[in-house]
């Protein structure tokens, strides 16, 4: 019998993103918290005579299967930077996550490879050879191998990771047509600010008071989201009006989440959100990364 691993791989919100500043390398010195929800790609990964393979079983959107999927740029990292050594393997994936939505989908399927080739070709390399390739492959990767609640520092790549927040009832609203996270970044639009909001969330979120936090969030970047896509503005606006505790475009954009009193509520208000194209995504947060 062959070998192989299934695992499940969640997205994530920013319910804090704050822009310190520009740095000489072109990225910018953020101050960000991750929070993985319940949305998941499926990922199954099985050894193979064959080379390395990646088949799409399922996607809502058209999806490249060739060396610009963050997925076998993981897989090649991982056998030439932590196995040093080629090894065939097949991997199936079912993408539920939607694609240059700001909710980590990429980023969350590149981290679930480097866990999943490394347990089924159990390597020895530690913890910390993997947090070094995850950053290589992408500044949200690092987050997506433990997952939960953490706060990002540096470009985003250097987690701390949270005693997990209390469970929260979001709304995740995707317009039809994707964003480009360079393009947010370079709008000029982006608002900086100096890193108190990231640090002052750990403690809201122990408190637990659902209004607090809906009241807390916050996103530099959001101005330039709304710059760039106007429509994105008239979707917070609405998740608000629909009775949202609060509303944020999540990372770049374009997909706003709205924090809602329930389940029942962020069912209820997604139902409102419905049409025009948008995917509508009633999720709960989890504590953990994938499964
Ligand atoms: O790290 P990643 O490949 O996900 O970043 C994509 C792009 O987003 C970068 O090329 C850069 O334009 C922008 N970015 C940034 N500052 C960050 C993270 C991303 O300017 N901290």
């Amino acid at each position: 019998m062959t070998a192989s691993i299934a695992l499940k791989t969640p997205a994530k919100v920013n319910p804090i993103l704050e822009v310190l500043g520009k740095r000489a390398d072109g990225y910018h010195e953020l101050a960000l918290v991750f929070q993985t929800v319940a949305l998941y790609d499926e990922l199954d990964f099985s050894e193979s005579p064959r080379g390395l393979h990646l088949e799409i079983l399922e996607s809502p959107f058209p999806l490249a299967a060739d060396d610009s999927n963050l997925i076998l740029k993981a897989a090649k990292l991982f056998f030439t930077e932590i196995l040093q050594e080629e090894r065939g393997v097949q991997i199936r994936l079912k993408k539920k996550i939607p694609l240059a939505a700001g909710l980590g989908g990429g980023s969350s399927d590149a981290a679930a490879t480097l866990l999943g080739l490394d347990s089924l070709f159990k390597s020895q390399e530690g913890a910390g050879k993997r947090m070094a390739l995850a950053a290589q492959l992408g500044s949200d990767v690092p987050f997506f191998l433990t997952g939960g609640t953490a706060l990002g520092t540096g470009r985003g790549e250097k987690i701390t990771a949270w005693t997990p927040g209390p469970e929260m009832a979001l709304v995740l609203v995707k317009p039809q047509e994707g964003l480009s996270t360079p393009a947010v970044y370079q709008s000029g639009k982006a608002v900086m600010t100096k890193g108190d909001r990231a640090h002052d969330f750990k403690a809201v979120l122990r408190e637990g008071n659902m209004a607090k936090i809906g009241r807390a969030l916050f996103n530099g970047l959001e101005p330039a989201t709304f710059f760039l896509r106007p429509e994105v503005e008239a979707i917070k606006k609405r998740l608000l009006e629909a009775g949202a505790l609060g509303a944020l475009v999540s990372g770049s954009g374009p997909t706003v989440f709205g924090l809602a009193e329930s389940p029942s509520q962020a069912r209820h208000i997604g139902a409102e959100m419905e049409g025009k194209g948008h995917s509508v995504f009633a999720v709960q947060t989890v504590p953990v990364g994938a499964i």
